[in-house]
Protein backbone atom coordinates (compact mmCIF):
# COMPACT_ATOMS: atom_id res chain seq x y z
CA UNK A 1 0.00 0.00 0.00
CA UNK A 2 1.55 3.41 -1.07
CA UNK A 3 -0.96 5.62 -1.21
CA UNK A 4 -0.41 9.13 -0.30
CA UNK A 5 -3.33 10.87 -2.17
CA UNK A 6 -6.43 9.79 -3.56
CA UNK A 7 -8.55 10.33 -6.52
CA UNK A 8 -13.10 10.23 -6.45
CA UNK A 9 -14.33 8.30 -6.19
CA UNK A 10 -12.89 6.21 -3.62
CA UNK A 11 -13.54 2.74 -2.87
CA UNK A 12 -12.83 2.16 0.24
CA UNK A 13 -13.59 -1.43 0.21
CA UNK A 14 -10.63 -2.15 -1.88
CA UNK A 15 -8.31 -0.02 0.34
CA UNK A 16 -9.26 -2.42 2.98
CA UNK A 17 -9.16 -5.25 1.32
CA UNK A 18 -5.80 -4.34 0.50
CA UNK A 19 -4.56 -3.53 3.94
CA UNK A 20 -1.61 -5.85 4.55
CA UNK A 21 -2.48 -5.30 8.54
CA UNK A 22 -6.23 -5.94 8.24
CA UNK A 23 -6.52 -9.00 10.39
CA UNK A 24 -4.38 -6.96 13.11
CA UNK A 25 -7.85 -5.49 14.34
CA UNK A 26 -8.89 -8.30 15.89
CA UNK A 27 -5.96 -7.90 18.22
CA UNK A 28 -7.67 -5.24 19.65
CA UNK A 29 -10.63 -5.06 21.83
CA UNK A 30 -12.97 -2.31 20.65
CA UNK A 31 -16.25 -1.43 21.40
CA UNK A 32 -18.88 -2.15 18.71
CA UNK A 33 -19.94 0.88 16.90
CA UNK A 34 -17.17 2.58 17.76
CA UNK A 35 -14.70 4.71 15.40
CA UNK A 36 -11.50 5.08 17.89
CA UNK A 37 -9.57 8.28 16.53
CA UNK A 38 -7.92 8.58 19.82
CA UNK A 39 -4.99 5.80 19.85
CA UNK A 40 -1.97 8.77 19.94
CA UNK A 41 -3.41 9.53 23.22
CA UNK A 42 -4.71 6.13 24.70
CA UNK A 43 -4.14 3.34 22.79
CA UNK A 44 -6.53 0.26 22.35
CA UNK A 45 -6.37 -3.05 24.47
CA UNK A 46 -4.70 -5.96 22.71
CA UNK A 47 -6.80 -8.88 23.71
CA UNK A 48 -3.63 -10.62 25.27
CA UNK A 49 -3.28 -7.92 27.60
CA UNK A 50 -5.97 -9.01 29.91
CA UNK A 51 -4.86 -12.50 30.00
CA UNK A 52 -0.99 -11.50 30.01
CA UNK A 53 -1.77 -9.30 33.49
CA UNK A 54 -3.92 -11.98 35.09
CA UNK A 55 -0.85 -14.13 34.70
CA UNK A 56 1.27 -11.87 36.58
CA UNK A 57 -0.95 -10.98 39.10
CA UNK A 58 -2.29 -14.94 40.15
CA UNK A 59 0.91 -16.87 39.26
CA UNK A 60 3.55 -14.68 39.84
CA UNK A 61 2.38 -12.20 42.54
CA UNK A 62 -0.56 -14.75 43.98
CA UNK A 63 1.83 -17.83 43.94
CA UNK A 64 5.23 -17.07 43.21
CA UNK A 65 5.00 -13.90 45.64
CA UNK A 66 8.50 -11.81 46.24
CA UNK A 67 10.56 -14.73 44.97
CA UNK A 68 9.09 -13.51 41.27
CA UNK A 69 11.42 -10.48 41.58
CA UNK A 70 14.11 -13.09 40.56
CA UNK A 71 12.25 -16.52 39.53
CA UNK A 72 9.76 -14.38 37.03
CA UNK A 73 12.93 -11.66 36.21
CA UNK A 74 10.54 -8.72 37.91
CA UNK A 75 14.18 -7.22 38.25
CA UNK A 76 14.94 -7.13 35.40
CA UNK A 77 11.19 -5.95 33.49
CA UNK A 78 12.56 -2.10 32.88
CA UNK A 79 15.75 -3.09 30.91
CA UNK A 80 13.90 -6.06 28.88
CA UNK A 81 11.26 -4.01 27.99
CA UNK A 82 13.65 -1.23 27.37
CA UNK A 83 15.58 -3.71 25.21
CA UNK A 84 12.27 -4.43 23.06
CA UNK A 85 11.15 -0.90 22.51
CA UNK A 86 14.78 -0.03 21.16
CA UNK A 87 14.11 -2.63 18.12
CA UNK A 88 11.03 0.24 17.97
CA UNK A 89 13.31 3.02 17.60
CA UNK A 90 16.18 2.22 16.12
CA UNK A 91 18.64 1.36 19.41
CA UNK A 92 20.73 -0.73 20.99
CA UNK A 93 19.40 -2.90 23.68
CA UNK A 94 20.95 -1.72 26.31
CA UNK A 95 20.33 2.31 25.49
CA UNK A 96 16.52 2.08 26.71
CA UNK A 97 15.06 1.45 30.02
CA UNK A 98 11.12 1.69 31.16
CA UNK A 99 11.11 3.76 34.02
CA UNK A 100 8.86 6.65 35.80
CA UNK A 101 6.67 8.78 33.88
CA UNK A 102 7.62 10.61 30.24
CA UNK A 103 7.77 14.22 32.51
CA UNK A 104 9.84 12.48 35.26
CA UNK A 105 11.96 10.96 32.42
CA UNK A 106 12.28 14.54 30.77
CA UNK A 107 13.41 16.13 33.92
CA UNK A 108 16.05 13.17 34.55
CA UNK A 109 17.81 14.00 31.37
CA UNK A 110 17.56 17.44 31.33
CA UNK A 111 19.52 17.51 34.56
CA UNK A 112 21.56 14.72 33.65
CA UNK A 113 22.50 16.61 29.97
CA UNK A 114 22.65 20.47 31.89
CA UNK A 115 24.96 18.72 34.23
CA UNK A 116 27.33 17.09 31.33
CA UNK A 117 27.89 20.86 29.53
CA UNK A 118 30.10 22.19 31.51
CA UNK A 119 29.54 26.71 30.90
CA UNK A 120 26.86 26.70 28.50
CA UNK A 121 23.61 28.25 30.06
CA UNK A 122 20.46 27.68 27.23
CA UNK A 123 18.22 25.28 26.78
CA UNK A 124 16.27 25.94 23.17
CA UNK A 125 12.93 24.45 22.64
CA UNK A 126 9.67 25.51 20.81
CA UNK A 127 6.90 27.74 21.55
CA UNK A 128 3.80 25.58 21.66
CA UNK A 129 6.08 22.46 22.67
CA UNK A 130 3.81 19.68 24.82
CA UNK A 131 3.92 21.78 27.90
CA UNK A 132 5.13 19.63 30.19
CA UNK A 133 8.14 19.55 28.49
CA UNK A 134 8.87 23.63 29.19
CA UNK A 135 7.40 22.86 32.64
CA UNK A 136 10.10 20.44 33.39
CA UNK A 137 12.57 22.44 32.09
CA UNK A 138 11.43 25.41 33.92
CA UNK A 139 11.66 23.33 36.88
CA UNK A 140 15.08 21.86 36.29
CA UNK A 141 16.59 25.09 35.84
CA UNK A 142 14.91 26.26 39.26
CA UNK A 143 16.26 23.45 40.53
CA UNK A 144 19.53 23.49 39.78
CA UNK A 145 19.81 27.17 40.40
CA UNK A 146 23.07 27.74 38.22
CA UNK A 147 21.79 30.62 35.92
CA UNK A 148 20.42 28.08 33.15
CA UNK A 149 17.39 29.74 31.12
CA UNK A 150 14.98 28.46 28.59
CA UNK A 151 15.01 30.02 24.81
CA UNK A 152 12.05 29.34 22.90
CA UNK A 153 12.78 29.18 18.94
CA UNK A 154 9.95 29.07 15.74
CA UNK A 155 11.05 25.85 14.27
CA UNK A 156 11.61 27.57 11.27
CA UNK A 157 14.35 29.71 13.46
CA UNK A 158 15.52 27.09 15.67
CA UNK A 159 18.31 25.62 14.05
CA UNK A 160 19.59 28.75 13.27
CA UNK A 161 19.47 30.08 16.94
CA UNK A 162 21.78 27.09 18.63
CA UNK A 163 24.95 28.77 19.84
CA UNK A 164 28.36 27.73 21.78
CA UNK A 165 26.10 28.25 24.61
CA UNK A 166 23.23 25.75 23.87
CA UNK A 167 23.51 23.01 26.25
CA UNK A 168 20.54 20.91 25.49
CA UNK A 169 18.27 21.43 22.44
CA UNK A 170 14.70 19.32 23.48
CA UNK A 171 12.31 18.61 20.99
CA UNK A 172 8.73 16.62 20.39
CA UNK A 173 9.45 14.59 17.59
CA UNK A 174 5.87 14.63 15.93
CA UNK A 175 4.15 18.23 17.45
CA UNK A 176 1.05 16.75 19.28
CA UNK A 177 -0.72 19.44 17.77
CA UNK A 178 -0.04 19.40 14.20
CA UNK A 179 1.85 16.54 13.48
CA UNK A 180 4.65 17.92 11.75
CA UNK A 181 7.44 16.20 12.02
CA UNK A 182 11.20 17.00 12.73
CA UNK A 183 13.64 15.66 10.60
CA UNK A 184 15.71 14.42 13.43
CA UNK A 185 19.29 13.38 11.90
CA UNK A 186 19.67 17.04 10.55
CA UNK A 187 18.53 18.77 13.83
CA UNK A 188 21.06 16.09 16.01
CA UNK A 189 23.98 16.92 13.48
CA UNK A 190 23.31 20.62 13.33
CA UNK A 191 22.91 20.34 17.30
CA UNK A 192 26.35 18.16 17.44
CA UNK A 193 27.98 21.08 15.19
CA UNK A 194 27.88 23.29 17.49
CA UNK A 195 28.25 20.91 20.57
CA UNK A 196 24.94 20.97 21.62
CA UNK A 197 23.30 17.76 23.30
CA UNK A 198 19.49 17.09 21.89
CA UNK A 199 16.84 15.30 23.92
CA UNK A 200 13.91 14.04 21.32
CA UNK A 201 10.51 13.35 22.87
CA UNK A 202 9.04 10.64 21.09
CA UNK A 203 5.77 10.02 22.53
CA UNK A 204 4.01 10.86 19.18
CA UNK A 205 6.24 8.95 17.57
CA UNK A 206 6.86 5.56 18.76
CA UNK A 207 4.77 2.99 16.68
CA UNK A 208 3.58 5.18 14.70
CA UNK A 209 6.42 7.23 12.14
CA UNK A 210 9.82 5.34 11.27
CA UNK A 211 12.75 6.24 13.88
CA UNK A 212 16.52 5.39 13.68
CA UNK A 213 18.11 6.96 16.82
CA UNK A 214 21.70 5.22 16.45
CA UNK A 215 21.47 6.26 12.93
CA UNK A 216 21.02 9.51 13.52
CA UNK A 217 23.44 9.72 15.98
CA UNK A 218 20.79 10.62 18.73
CA UNK A 219 21.57 11.68 22.65
CA UNK A 220 19.06 11.40 24.23
CA UNK A 221 14.71 10.66 24.15
CA UNK A 222 11.84 9.47 25.70
CA UNK A 223 8.55 8.66 25.20
CA UNK A 224 4.79 7.76 26.74
CA UNK A 225 4.17 3.58 26.66
CA UNK A 226 0.28 4.62 26.74
CA UNK A 227 -0.42 6.03 23.41
CA UNK A 228 0.65 4.39 20.21
CA UNK A 229 2.64 1.26 22.34
CA UNK A 230 -0.96 0.36 23.61
CA UNK A 231 0.41 0.25 26.90
CA UNK A 232 -2.67 0.75 28.81
CA UNK A 233 -3.54 3.77 30.86
CA UNK A 234 -0.80 5.60 32.65
CA UNK A 235 1.78 3.02 31.14
CA UNK A 236 5.32 3.31 32.14
CA UNK A 237 7.42 5.34 30.16
CA UNK A 238 10.83 4.75 28.58
CA UNK A 239 14.08 6.60 28.10
CA UNK A 240 16.80 6.23 25.62
CA UNK A 241 20.72 7.19 26.48
CA UNK A 242 22.90 7.02 23.93
CA UNK A 243 25.65 4.32 25.03
CA UNK A 244 28.10 6.96 24.42
CA UNK A 245 26.90 9.18 27.34
CA UNK A 246 26.30 6.58 29.84
CA UNK A 247 29.29 7.15 31.35
CA UNK A 248 29.18 11.20 32.01
CA UNK A 249 25.21 11.46 32.58
CA UNK A 250 24.25 11.31 35.90
CA UNK A 251 20.55 11.25 36.79
CA UNK A 252 19.91 13.87 39.37
CA UNK A 253 17.16 11.18 41.05
CA UNK A 254 19.83 8.76 42.38
CA UNK A 255 17.21 6.22 43.95
CA UNK A 256 18.20 2.42 44.81
CA UNK A 257 17.34 0.90 41.39
CA UNK A 258 19.76 2.99 39.45
CA UNK A 259 22.58 2.00 42.00
CA UNK A 260 25.50 -0.62 41.08
CA UNK A 261 24.64 -2.88 43.69
CA UNK A 262 21.20 -2.38 45.27
CA UNK A 263 21.38 -5.05 47.28
CA UNK A 264 24.34 -4.03 48.89
CA UNK A 265 22.73 -1.94 50.76
CA UNK A 266 25.69 0.43 51.35
CA UNK A 267 25.21 4.02 52.60
CA UNK A 268 27.03 5.45 49.71
CA UNK A 269 25.74 6.25 46.08
CA UNK A 270 27.29 4.60 43.67
CA UNK A 271 25.43 5.04 40.30
CA UNK A 272 25.22 1.99 37.82
CA UNK A 273 27.49 1.57 35.06
CA UNK A 274 24.87 1.55 32.17
CA UNK A 275 21.58 2.72 31.57
CA UNK A 276 20.17 1.20 34.73
CA UNK A 277 21.77 4.44 36.43
CA UNK A 278 18.45 6.41 35.15
CA UNK A 279 15.99 3.78 37.04
CA UNK A 280 14.65 5.71 40.57
CA UNK A 281 12.67 3.52 42.41
CA UNK A 282 10.98 -0.12 42.49
CA UNK A 283 8.86 -0.43 38.88
CA UNK A 284 5.25 -1.05 38.87
CA UNK A 285 5.47 -5.06 37.64
CA UNK A 286 2.13 -4.94 36.84
CA UNK A 287 1.96 -1.90 34.62
CA UNK A 288 5.25 -3.21 32.76
CA UNK A 289 3.49 -7.23 32.05
CA UNK A 290 0.90 -4.80 30.26
CA UNK A 291 3.08 -2.62 28.53
CA UNK A 292 5.30 -5.32 27.32
CA UNK A 293 2.43 -6.97 26.37
CA UNK A 294 1.59 -4.23 23.70
CA UNK A 295 5.51 -3.94 22.61
CA UNK A 296 5.09 -7.26 21.91
CA UNK A 297 2.27 -7.10 19.17
CA UNK A 298 4.01 -4.63 17.57
CA UNK A 299 7.44 -6.52 17.65
CA UNK A 300 4.87 -9.44 15.65
CA UNK A 301 3.85 -6.68 12.86
CA UNK A 302 6.19 -5.39 9.52
CA UNK A 303 6.92 -1.97 10.75
CA UNK A 304 7.51 -0.52 7.43
CA UNK A 305 3.60 -2.08 6.48
CA UNK A 306 2.68 -0.09 9.84
CA UNK A 307 3.90 3.13 8.54
CA UNK A 308 2.86 2.89 5.02
CA UNK A 309 -0.65 2.72 6.15
CA UNK A 310 0.03 5.36 8.77
CA UNK A 311 0.60 7.55 6.39
CA UNK A 312 -2.28 6.65 3.46
CA UNK A 313 -4.79 6.87 6.37
CA UNK A 314 -3.70 10.64 7.17
CA UNK A 315 -4.06 11.54 3.67
CA UNK A 316 -7.04 9.28 3.10
CA UNK A 317 -8.56 11.35 6.46
CA UNK A 318 -7.12 15.02 4.82
CA UNK A 319 -8.05 14.61 1.47
CA UNK A 320 -11.87 13.72 2.46
CA UNK A 321 -12.16 16.65 5.41
CA UNK A 322 -10.39 19.39 3.25
CA UNK A 323 -13.19 18.14 0.49
CA UNK A 324 -16.12 18.05 2.48
CA UNK A 325 -15.79 19.73 5.65
CA UNK A 326 -13.98 23.02 4.07
CA UNK A 327 -17.05 24.42 3.69
CA UNK A 328 -18.19 24.73 7.33
CA UNK A 329 -15.17 25.96 8.42
CA UNK A 330 -12.98 23.75 9.15
CA UNK A 331 -9.60 24.41 8.50
CA UNK A 332 -5.88 21.57 8.58
CA UNK A 333 -3.56 22.37 10.83
CA UNK A 334 -0.07 20.95 10.64
CA UNK A 335 1.66 19.12 7.12
CA UNK A 336 -0.30 18.81 3.67
CA UNK A 337 -1.60 15.63 2.82
CA UNK A 338 1.61 13.60 1.47
CA UNK A 339 4.26 15.83 3.71
CA UNK A 340 5.94 13.95 6.06
CA UNK A 341 3.83 13.88 9.31
CA UNK A 342 3.22 11.83 12.38
CA UNK A 343 -0.11 9.61 13.02
CA UNK A 344 -2.66 12.25 13.85
CA UNK A 345 -4.30 14.77 11.70
CA UNK A 346 -5.57 18.06 13.61
CA UNK A 347 -8.37 20.62 11.95
CA UNK A 348 -9.41 23.72 13.65
CA UNK A 349 -12.90 24.91 13.93
CA UNK A 350 -14.23 28.29 15.88
CA UNK A 351 -16.41 25.81 18.00
CA UNK A 352 -14.28 22.64 17.43
CA UNK A 353 -15.01 21.32 21.49
CA UNK A 354 -18.56 21.39 21.07
CA UNK A 355 -18.29 19.43 17.73
CA UNK A 356 -15.96 16.96 19.28
CA UNK A 357 -18.66 16.82 21.64
CA UNK A 358 -21.15 15.74 19.53
CA UNK A 359 -18.76 13.56 17.69
CA UNK A 360 -18.13 11.55 20.93
CA UNK A 361 -22.03 11.50 21.72
CA UNK A 362 -22.02 9.49 17.65
CA UNK A 363 -19.45 6.99 18.14
CA UNK A 364 -16.63 8.87 16.50
CA UNK A 365 -14.06 9.74 19.52
CA UNK A 366 -10.88 12.13 19.10
CA UNK A 367 -10.18 14.45 21.48
CA UNK A 368 -9.49 17.96 21.66
CA UNK A 369 -6.99 20.60 22.17
CA UNK A 370 -7.28 23.95 23.24
CA UNK A 371 -8.50 26.40 21.80
CA UNK A 372 -9.79 25.47 18.85
CA UNK A 373 -8.16 21.69 17.58
CA UNK A 374 -10.11 18.73 17.23
CA UNK A 375 -7.04 16.16 17.10
CA UNK A 376 -8.00 12.96 15.11
CA UNK A 377 -5.38 9.77 15.68
CA UNK A 378 -4.87 7.58 12.83
CA UNK A 379 -3.92 3.85 14.31
CA UNK A 380 -2.64 2.05 11.87
CA UNK A 381 -3.43 -1.56 13.73
CA UNK A 382 -6.64 -1.19 14.30
CA UNK A 383 -8.20 1.36 11.81
CA UNK A 384 -10.01 0.80 8.32
CA UNK A 385 -10.19 3.12 5.85
CA UNK A 386 -13.76 2.52 6.12
CA UNK A 387 -13.54 3.88 9.74
CA UNK A 388 -11.91 7.06 8.46
CA UNK A 389 -15.13 7.56 5.84
CA UNK A 390 -17.71 6.66 8.33
CA UNK A 391 -16.05 9.31 11.01
CA UNK A 392 -16.04 11.89 8.10
CA UNK A 393 -19.66 11.39 7.33
CA UNK A 394 -20.60 12.05 10.61
CA UNK A 395 -17.85 15.02 10.63
CA UNK A 396 -19.92 16.43 7.54
CA UNK A 397 -23.37 16.06 9.04
CA UNK A 398 -22.40 17.27 12.66
CA UNK A 399 -20.85 20.48 10.35
CA UNK A 400 -24.26 20.80 7.78
CA UNK A 401 -27.04 20.48 10.94
CA UNK A 402 -25.14 21.97 12.89
CA UNK A 403 -26.38 19.42 15.50
CA UNK A 404 -23.11 21.04 17.63
CA UNK A 405 -25.48 23.79 19.07
CA UNK A 406 -26.77 21.73 21.41
CA UNK A 407 -26.52 22.54 25.12
CA UNK A 408 -24.94 19.42 26.42
CA UNK A 409 -21.96 20.01 23.91
CA UNK A 410 -20.75 22.90 25.60
CA UNK A 411 -20.10 21.33 28.57
CA UNK A 412 -16.38 21.23 29.55
CA UNK A 413 -15.18 18.29 30.77
CA UNK A 414 -11.99 18.22 33.22
CA UNK A 415 -10.25 16.04 30.32
CA UNK A 416 -10.87 17.65 26.80
C1 LIG B 1 4.65 15.05 23.65
C2 LIG B 1 4.20 14.60 24.99
N1 LIG B 1 5.08 14.51 26.01
C3 LIG B 1 4.71 14.11 27.25
C4 LIG B 1 3.39 13.78 27.51
C5 LIG B 1 2.88 13.38 28.84
O1 LIG B 1 3.79 12.91 29.73
P1 LIG B 1 3.29 12.16 31.05
O2 LIG B 1 3.05 10.75 30.67
O3 LIG B 1 4.40 12.36 32.00
O4 LIG B 1 2.01 12.77 31.50
C6 LIG B 1 2.46 13.84 26.48
C7 LIG B 1 1.05 13.48 26.77
O5 LIG B 1 0.16 13.55 26.00
C8 LIG B 1 2.87 14.27 25.21
O6 LIG B 1 1.97 14.37 24.22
Amino acid sequence: MTTDSFRSPIDVAALDAADPLAAVRDRFTLPEGIVYLDGNSLGALPTQTPERVARVMHDEWGTGLIRSWNSADWIGAPQRVGAKIAQLIGAQAHEVVVADSTSVNLYKLIVAALGAQGGRRTVLSEPGNFPTDLYMVETAIATLGAGHRLELAPRDTLVSRITDDTALVLLTHVHYKTADLYDMAAVTAAAHAKGALVLWDLSHSVGAVPLDLDGCHADLAVGCGYKFLNGGPGAPAFLFVAERHHATLRSPLGGWMGHARPFAFVDEYEPAAGIARFLCGTPPILAVAALESGVDLHLELDRQAVYTKARALAAFLIEQVQTRCSAYGVELVGPPAGAPRGSHVSVRHPHGYAVMQALIARGVIGDFRAPDIMRFGLTPLYLRFADVARAVDILEDVLRSEAWRAPEYQVRHAVT
